[in-house]
């Protein structure tokens, strides 16, 4: 049940590496802060990910859907796609959470969940995200560049790459002396708050079925 009394929401979450964020879904979950939301399987693009130690620890169903690399680009990641969007319909999902998640996703899966897949940035988009800005090297352009900010952003995924709608951003000062390193530690620890609010927000939505409305 959620807090308006609604039903619960059933989520799906990708993952690829640590889990993290993982983590923090499953322990906002377990203190009721996640809006009657309730994950219902952990989808992992790469073997061992230690995220997925982690949902077993809670007995969530585990997935692992490896990207088929003898596949052309387009139609590996249809075909990933393809695969993530049967794990969501077995699972009975009506969220996907994008937590750490690097494969690109198309096809049906985007128009099917379209406005209910939501995923965690480590910058404040639109800065700093598109193709090829993921880990390290997001953080290494935002000192590049000299800004004085930098933070996290969820949003829903669409099409194209980081440029769905911000449902929130959390943000943090870049300090002199920094790191890529530095700053990524002081983002990740906001994107733990990020994307459990994100997550209760969207199943709060979702269960009253509320209109859409997004930061921008
Ligand atoms: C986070 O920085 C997230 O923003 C990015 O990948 C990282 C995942 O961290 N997309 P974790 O696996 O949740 O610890």
């Amino acid at each position: 049940m959620n807090k308006s009394g609604g039903s619960a929401i059933p989520i799906l979450v990708l993952v690829s590496g640590n889990g993290t964020n993982l983590q923090a879904l499953l322990d906002a979950e377990k203190e009721n802060r996640l809006g009657g939301g309730v994950i219902r399987g952990v989808v992992s693009d790469r073997a061992g990910a230690f995220a997925l130690t982690r949902a077993a620890a809670e007995n969530i169903p585990c997935f692992t859907e490896l990207p088929d690399t003898s596949l052309p680009r387009e139609q590996r990641r249809r075909d990933l796609s393809d695969r993530i969007l049967k794990r969501a319909r077995e699972t009975d999902a009506v969220l996907i959470i994008l937590a750490g998640f690097l494969s690109i996703l198309e096809g049906e899966l985007i128009h099917a969940y379209a406005g209910r897949i939501i995923n965690i940035h480590p910058s404040l988009l639109p800065k700093f995200g598109g193709p090829g800005m993921y880990g390290d090297r997001v953080h290494r352009a935002v000192l590049d560049s000299g800004e004085t900010e930098s933070g996290c952003t969820v949003h829903i995924v669409d099409e194209g790459t980081d440029t769905g709608p911000a449902l929130l951003r959390r943000r943090v000062p870049v300090l002199p002396g920094d790191t890529p390193d530095s700053l990524a530690e002081r983002i990740h620890r906001e994107e733990h708050t990020a994307i459990v609010e994100a997550a209760a927000l969207m199943a709060e939505r979702l269960a009253s079925g509320t209109e859409k409305v997004f930061e921008n």
